[in-house]
């Protein structure tokens, strides 16, 4: 697993939905006293919306636009900081371009979707599981999996870890 240099480098979390992106972010910013920039909520934020609500009137092309403008803030911050990256962030090649250009170490946490299913019951902002959540997830993971790893530097296991464990593991790449 490459190392992260955890003075300079930004960290970027990808992974599916309920893989705790969120989570084990908000664990690493205060761990490591740095700001973290978590895309749904900086989106809802910004548009005073909803995910769902944006989602509804403006359509997901919409949504993945505001998803880039998030991510691009995160890894252009003048502080290393904390990126807890939407799930559907490795979907556009842009993105994935920006990942892969921007002085970032990106952890995907990897989860079964046996697991995640279990996660995603509480779906107020993950439109996209309303219908068959089970088959959907599958398929998702099945195209994204492999664009997950072709931007990761590390990839972590959330299996049977608490998320202290998981952010432990996080922390032990640090160079
Ligand atoms: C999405 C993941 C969701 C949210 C939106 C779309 C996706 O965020 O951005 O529902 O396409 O994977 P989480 O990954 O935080 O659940």
């Amino acid at each position: 697993m490459a190392t992260w240099d955890c003075q300079t480098q930004h960290i970027v979390l990808v992974g599916m939905m309920g893989a705790g992106k969120s989570s084990v972010g908000r664990l690493l910013a205060e761990r490591l006293g740095r700001s973290l920039y978590d895309s749904d909520e900086m989106i809802e934020a910004r548009e005073g919306r909803t995910v769902r609500e944006i989602w509804a009137t403006d359509g997901e092309a919409h949504f993945r636009e505001l998803e880039t403008q998030a991510l691009t803030d995160g890894v252009t911050s003048d502080e290393p900081s904390v990126i807890a990256a939407a799930g559907g962030v490795v979907l556009s090649e842009t993105n994935r371009r920006i990942l892969r250009e921007s002085d970032a170490h990106v952890v995907w946490l990897l989860a079964g979707v046996d697991l995640l299913l279990g996660r995603v019951q509480n779906g107020m902002h993950r439109p996209l599981l309303d219908d068959d959540p089970e088959g959907t997830l599958r398929q998702m993971f099945e195209t994204r999996e492999p664009l997950y790893r072709e931007v990761a530097d590390a990839i972590v296991s959330v299996e049977h870890r608490s998320v202290h464990e998981v952010a432990g593991a996080v922390l032990r790449c640090c160079a």
